[in-house]
């Protein structure tokens, strides 16, 4: 099967930027690929059932100027939550480096927030402890007084004032996703990560969400590293959007700019020129690499 290949010149593209944002870089990806080592054991080898190593994502770069938004689209399985992974600490590249401010990070620290698709919440505490218990870690050298004003702040910042003594149990998905984002916002992190993190809601909660996420990145400016497979979700919230190519060997296919003004509202998007040329390219792009992905697996 053929499918017409996307026009932009993707990678001669994606150079030019990096090397125009290089120099005011607050995160660096640098030559990341990241190697899963096939099935090697004795068994296996007896068994002839070795199979090779598989490349997910192979010499990734970019930069991320401070306080701009992200997002990370991609076939499904092409390796997003592998990057992301690999830029929060909690992975290592098998390659490449990723540098923070221009020092190289090789594990999890409180200059990153993660927020995670299915939550990751201490189900033992109440809305108020994780919260607490993340920035205890962080500033140990903080007053009782400090902590709890910091977690009072930040309930309030995602709307959950009154819910502070709750469990997560108590808490619908949306809920228990603010919580998941007050958290990671509460160490006041640089950069803020965050792996599909309105994927298990339904589309009300999730459209509300996004909406709050927007409010909420007005107030607070972080770096946000978004990883979405939502076109609307990423043209609301993104500076820049960036495409990744099917994997195995996945890399970044194109880095899309999003031109339209700050605040935004989604009932307004879709009046700005440059929506439908940018909607229509990631349309494209994504409809080219699943559908591909697809022809190579039925050639199997
Ligand atoms: N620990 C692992 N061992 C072996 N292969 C892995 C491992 N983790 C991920 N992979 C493979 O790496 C590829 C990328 O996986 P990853 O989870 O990063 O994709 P993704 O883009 O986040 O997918 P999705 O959109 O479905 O969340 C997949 O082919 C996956 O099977
Ligand atoms: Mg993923």
């Amino acid at each position: 099967m053929n499918y017409s290949e996307p026009t932009t010149p993707f990678r001669e593209r994606q150079n030019t930027e990096m090397l125009e944002t290089a120099q005011l870089a607050q995160l660096s990806l640098r030559n990341i690929s990241k190697v899963f080592p096939g099935r090697n054991s004795p068994i296996d080898k007896l068994l002839k059932r070795t199979s090779p190593d598989f490349v997910a994502i192979a010499d990734i770069n970019l930069d991320v100027t401070s306080n701009t938004f992200v997002s990370i689209i991609g076939p499904s399985g092409c390796g997003k939550s592998t990057l992301l992974n690999i830029i929060a600490g909690l992975s290592a590249p098998s390659s490449g480096s990723v540098l923070i401010d221009g020092k190289t990070v090789d594990q999890p620290g409180p200059d990153r927030g993660v927020v995670f698709q299915n939550y990751a919440l201490m189900p033992w505490m109440t809305v108020a402890e994780n919260l607490r218990f993340a920035i205890e870690t962080v500033y140990p050298h903080w007053t009782v007084t400090q902590q709890k004003e910091t977690v009072q702040e930040y309930i309030a910042l995602v709307g959950l004032r009154g819910a502070e003594r709750k469990h997560p149990h108590e808490l619908s998905g949306g809920m228990k996703q603010r919580v998941g984002i007050a958290r990671a916002l509460a160490i006041n992190p640089q950069i803020l990560l965050m792996d599909e993190p309105f994927g298990a809601l339904d589309a009300l909660t999730r459209g509300f969400l996004q909406d709050e996420v927007e409010r909420i990145w007005e107030q607070e400016r972080k770096t946000v590293i978004l990883i979405t497979h939502s076109i609307e979700e990423a043209l609301l919230l993104s500076d820049k959007i960036v495409m990744m190519t099917r994997g195995p060997k996945a890399a970044i296919a194109q880095v899309l700019d999003v031109p339209f003004p700050r605040p935004r509202k989604r009932e307004e998007l879709d009046q700005y020129p440059d929506y439908h040329r940018l909607k229509t390219a990631m349309e494209q792009h994504l409809s080219y690499e699943t559908r591909t992905v697809e022809a190579s697996r039925l050639q199997k």
